[in-house]
């Protein structure tokens, strides 16, 4: 029997990612057979081509279904299915898991994770009953193990699916170890991140650094302990997705304090560590962290000397708490015998926080470089996102000078207009802000020729005006004298957020029967502009390369409309002569002939009072005797 072990995790810390690394194999004892009625797969789409987002334009997208070898691990009351693979996904990827099950009659079904939730069934095309779980944009959140519960009228199945998102490395904490004099660094990832240890004052990658045999204990956890004394303690986790680092929060009386007070915020139940560091020349001196100038617990304070080659001695003091509470909140100074004391500000919340700085939300670019740009603050650190018509983005953060606020910038827009979000989320919010990006457009102007109308139609950001000018010789480009007269403008359409139509129409005068006329549309962009030459003599229509296209649509319009005017010209002559000949028919049958039932009038008896005999009507003027 072999169980694995989760990774990141170790005891006492609430780890909630480290669940669903349970990747293997609790009953393997168990299996006595292999019969298939459950089957497991996963559905992810899959980006077509290369998997960075290099462009923005709608993407090829195919849907891939993907067999997650589910067997039947232990039979019994219960018969418990574990899938062989792991569902691995990037976050904010949108998948699917789906169930098949041949099992008759099912009961009841249930998901299981973290709360249950009632599952739908249909069925395929084989009749065997179907389940689905889809996720939109899976967040760091939704990993773990996937249990779904169904209980039927032959028996009960549970069946194990572990849900397992790839990501870079979360931000790396520090712990003190218990009972030793080293400290902990940790880290949860997937793919399993190996954690490095840099003393330099930033934590570059050309910086040396010591990766920690590891101990054995967990994975993705390593200590550091000879190396307390450095002024700077980096620790840097990194896998295949990117890198993380943290620097070891510090008071060091040697280096002139800050301007603000320097702040460590954590969070209830975080552990809390803090180093005071001083170097002097002379070994007798003394050091002590307070907090609220008051002297702090023995049981969560420890120190340290190093004696340097020229007498010189460096000496360290840690607070620490496995699990910090609101009340570890306030100052906490490090006072020396030798240096200025010194102090940093501790903030323990209750609930974490995004905070983000307000900030123009439109904006209307040319063809000049653009970046979109969040300011925020926030803890714990948030993983974020950008999106464009439901494409995500990455989202690079990068700290201000002073550690204090993250700056997430979106350069990749590609110049397309449309709405652009912002999305960060950590343990305790989420938060989107929406941006909307206008890029100017340079018109784009369509000319139609139609019996005496030129019309121009131009698309463009923002809306055009028109200019329409007489152009001197047929075919020169010398058009500069404006047409004032016979212009409609009409007011321009919005088509899509970064797109006007613009029309105007020029009424063409009969005046002369060949000459060229343009049309310019403008804009803040550009301008644009259409050219035409006119060959009124041309069957009353125009010649242009442009227009042959609508001279033919006209010319066929035309002669579909006489084809309708001579069908219609047609029928009713017809009409009139079918209604004669029933005329006849009634006047000359009578009703004792069978075929046509027809009325015939003089059969009727003649209301004196109002009517008269059909042959008495005359039309004519009306006289007055
Ligand atoms: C049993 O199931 C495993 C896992 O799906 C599969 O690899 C194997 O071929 C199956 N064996 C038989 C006899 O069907
Ligand atoms: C299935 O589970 C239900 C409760 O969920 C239980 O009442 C029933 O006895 C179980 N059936 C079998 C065959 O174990
Ligand atoms: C003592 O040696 C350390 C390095 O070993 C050096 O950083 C420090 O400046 C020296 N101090 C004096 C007073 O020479
Ligand atoms: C904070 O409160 C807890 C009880 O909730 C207490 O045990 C602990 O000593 C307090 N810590 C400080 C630094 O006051
Ligand atoms: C968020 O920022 C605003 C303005 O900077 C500030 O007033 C507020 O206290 C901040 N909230 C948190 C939780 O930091
Ligand atoms: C973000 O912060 C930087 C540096 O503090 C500043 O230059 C920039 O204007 C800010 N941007 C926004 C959108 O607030
Ligand atoms: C007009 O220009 C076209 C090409 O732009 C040319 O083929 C044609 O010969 C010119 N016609 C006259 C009358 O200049
Ligand atoms: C266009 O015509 C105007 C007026 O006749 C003239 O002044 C100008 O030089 C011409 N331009 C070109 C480029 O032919
Ligand atoms: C284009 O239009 C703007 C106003 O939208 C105007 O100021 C400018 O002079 C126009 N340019 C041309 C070439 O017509
Ligand atoms: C205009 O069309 C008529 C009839 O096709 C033709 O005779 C005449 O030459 C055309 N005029 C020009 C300037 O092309």
């Amino acid at each position: 029997m072999t169980v694995s072990r989760p990774h990141g995790c170790s005891a006492g810390i609430p780890l909630q990612l480290a669940v669903f690394v349970v990747t293997a194999v609790a009953f393997t004892s168990a299996v006595t057979q292999n019969t298939s009625e459950i089957t497991c797969g996963f559905i992810s789409q899959k980006d077509e081509g290369s998997g960075a987002p290099e462009t923005s334009v709608s993407p090829k997208v195919s849907n891939i279904l993907e067999d997650l070898g589910c067997y039947l691990s232990f039979q019994g009351t219960e018969n418990i299915y574990q899938a062989t693979k792991n569902v691995e996904v990037n976050i904010f990827e949108d998948i699917e898991l789906r169930i098949t099950m041949s099992i008759s009659n099912i009961i009841s079904c249930f998901w299981f994770f973290k709360k249950s939730k009632a599952c739908k069934l249909s069925f395929d095309s084989e009749n065997r009953y179907i389940t689905s779980l889809a996720f939109s944009q899976i967040k760091e959140g939704q990993a773990g193990k996937y249990t779904l519960l169904v209980t039927s009228e032959t028996g009960n199945y549970t069946v194990v699916v572990p849900v397992l998102i790839r990501k870079k490395p979360a931000k790396p904490y520090f712990r003190k170890r218990e009972k030793s004099d080293s400290i902990e660094c940790i880290s949860e990832s997937y793919p399993q991140a190996s954690v490095e240890w840099i003393f330099c004052k930033t934590p570059e990658k050309s910086c040396p650094y010591k990766r920690h045999e590891e101990t054995g204990e967990i994975d993705g956890i390593q200590m550091v302990q000879h190396e307390l004394f450095q002024t700077y303690i980096w620790c840097c986790a990194v896998n295949v997705l990117g890198r993380e680092c943290t620097s070891l929060f510090t008071i060091d009386l040697n280096e002139r304090q800050a301007a603000p007070l320097p702040e460590l915020l954590l969070k209830v139940g975080e552990p809390l560590l803090i180093r005071c560091r001083a170097v002097h020349h002379n070994y007798k001196f003394r050091i002590q962290l307070s907090f609220e100038n008051r002297e702090v617990d023995q049981s969560r304070y420890s120190e340290g000397l190093e004696y340097q080659a020229n007498f010189s001695a460096i000496r360290i003091q840690h607070v620490f708490a496995p699990a910090a509470e609101r009340n570890d909140s306030g100052h906490y100074t490090c006072s020396s015998t030798a240096h200025l004391n010194q102090a940093a500000l501790i903030t323990v919340l209750e609930k974490g926080f995004i905070n983000v700085t307000d900030s123009k939300e439109d904006f209307e670019i040319g063809e000049e470089e653009f970046c979109f740009e969040v300011n925020f603050t926030a803890y714990p650190p948030v993983r974020c996102m950008w999106l464009f018509s439901k494409k995500t983005f990455p989202c690079v953060q990068s700290y201000s000078v002073d550690g204090r606020s993250i700056s997430s910038k979106f350069c990749n827009h590609q110049h397309q207009s449309g709405i652009y979000i912002f999305y960060a989320e950590n343990d305790d919010t989420v938060v989107t802000k929406k941006f909307t990006l206008y890029v100017r457009r340079k018109p784009e102007v369509r000319m139609q020729l139609l019996f005496k109308q030129i019309s121009c139609v131009a698309e463009g950001y923002p809306a055009s005006s028109w200019v329409w000018r007489n152009c001197l010789e047929l075919n020169s480009s010398n058009c500069s004298e404006e047409i004032t007269e016979g212009i409609q403008n009409f007011l321009p359409e919005r088509r899509s957020l970064g797109s006007w139509i613009s029309s105007s129409v020029l009424h063409v005068k009969e005046t002369a029967t060949t000459y060229s006329v343009e049309c310019c549309a403008n804009n803040s962009a550009g301008s644009a502009c259409e050219k035409s030459f006119i060959n009124l003599s041309v069957a009353g229509a125009v010649s242009s390369p442009l227009d042959n296209a609508a001279f033919y649509v006209s010319v066929g319009f035309f002669l579909l409309l006489m084809a309708f005017v001579f069908a219609f010209i047609f029928l009713k002559y017809k009409k009139q002569f079918k209604y004669e000949s029933q005329w006849q028919m009634i006047r000359m049958i009578g009703p004792s002939d069978n075929e046509y039932i027809y009325i015939d009038f003089r059969e009727f008896e003649y209301d004196i009072k109002w009517e008269f005999p059909r042959e008495n009507l005359e039309f004519g003027e009306q006289s007055i005797r």
